[in-house]
């Protein structure tokens, strides 16, 4: 059942390729136009919304992160993040004009749940990101988008988080299509970008032999630091979870910017950083103030371990390890850049001799609260 694989994590990440195809799968039109019958809210609904709050937990709140980049930027509602178990007890203004969107893979979170219900006892219109058919955040929630993944045994969520994006990214452009916001231009080349995403996906994991040897290199280190800016600071949040969660290392993640705020202390001799370059299509900027970052942590002794498109000449002289992924647009990126995130963390791991399906002291599904 786990396919050839030693472990069902390992499995899941090359299943990625599929799960990516089957959520996206029957609602995509020929012509662009998207059908989330099960979203169960009427367009007039949809209009009406004028704000967006996104509940999640672990590896479900990163994608929550990230769809708020894409959500703000093609639909123009303010949309905010926060972690189910801080939700409820700080009085969030909600109404019947807000839409609240839970993340949650087995829909049983009991933070996710308690903020659903206090959601919808404020007049929140609810809808749920899930993997498991009727579970109960989806049965307690007004609509669902399923993610497609299919089962996930290993505890560190993979495949699941790949597929939340793109339920993400689906809402984000279905919202704009209702909206009618820049609808016929930017919104439809994304849904046409979005379909070639599978292969994007099967294509970055062709390319993760470098990160692997990389990875058994690593396993005497003492903490791994991560940075990223944009869509890319959120992924680089997930590699330091996948790190905590499967290597059992200290591991943490900064906003770039924030590095000479504080954190750039923390950088001597040594020190691996894992750094998300961004995509260089539309934002130049943030590609260059990358590279200075990178260039001030290898100035002070970091070891960088830098994940960056194909082809992009400007970061390689200040890689100590380039790790390649293919080119794709900037809110997109997330898809391809995690990939290397976790065969990373699983890789490390398993050189470790950890079990990478049930890391110690962890469950699939946390049911209390
Ligand atoms: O089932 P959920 O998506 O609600 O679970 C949320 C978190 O418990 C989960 O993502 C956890 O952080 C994973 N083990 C991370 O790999």
């Amino acid at each position: 059942e786990k396919g050839g694989y030693d472990y069902f994590m390992l499995k899941e990440i090359a299943e990625q390729p599929r799960a990516v195809a089957d959520t996206l799968l029957g609602r995509v039109a020929v012509d662009g136009t998207l059908t989330l019958d099960e979203m169960r809210l009427a367009p007039e609904e949809l209009r009406d919304i004028n704000k967006i709050v996104i509940i999640a937990c672990g590896t479900s709140y990163h994608a929550g992160l990230i769809a708020k980049y894409a959500i703000e930027h093609w639909c123009r509602i303010p949309c905010e993040v926060e972690v189910a178990s801080e939700f409820r007890y700080r009085d969030p203004i909600l109404d019947r004009q807000t839409m609240v969107i839970a993340i949650s893979q087995s829909g049983e979170s009991m933070d996710t749940l308690m903020a659903v219900r206090y959601a919808r006892e404020q007049r929140a219109r609810v809808l749920a990101i899930c993997n498991v058919n009727g579970s109960t955040i989806p049965r307690e929630s007004d609509g669902v988008l399923y993610t497609h993944a299919g089962p996930e045994v290993g505890v560190a969520a993979t495949k699941t988080f790949l597929t939340q994006l793109i339920a993400c990214y689906l809402v984000g452009l279905y919202l704009a299509q209702v909206r009618n916001l820049k609808f016929g231009d930017e919104v439809n080349a994304v849904i046409e970008q979005l379909s070639g995403m599978p292969e994007q996906v099967e294509r970055v994991l062709s390319m993760m032999e470098p990160m692997r040897d990389l990875a058994r290199s690593l396993s005497g280190a003492n903490t791994v630091l991560f940075l990223g800016r944009h869509v890319g600071y959120p992924v680089a949040m997930e590699g330091a979870l996948k790190l905590k969660e499967l290597a059992y290392m200290h591991a943490e993640a900064f906003a770039a910017g924030e590095l000479k705020h504080g954190s750039i202390a923390l950088i001597e001799e040594g020190v691996p950083v894992v750094v998300v370059v961004p995509s260089r299509e539309g934002r130049s900027v943030l590609h260059d103030k990358i590279v200075s970052n990178i260039q001030e942590i290898r100035a002070r002794g970091a070891r960088t371990i830098v994940i960056a498109e194909e082809g992009d000449e400007k970061v390689r002289p200040y890689a100590d390890t380039l790790i390649e992924i293919p080119a794709v647009p900037t809110l997109l990126q997330p898809i391809v850049a995690t990939v290397p995130m976790q065969v990373f963390a699983s890789e490390l791991a398993l050189a470790k001799g950890n079990d990478v399906d049930q890391p110690r002291n962890l469950a699939k599904s946390v049911t209390v609260e």
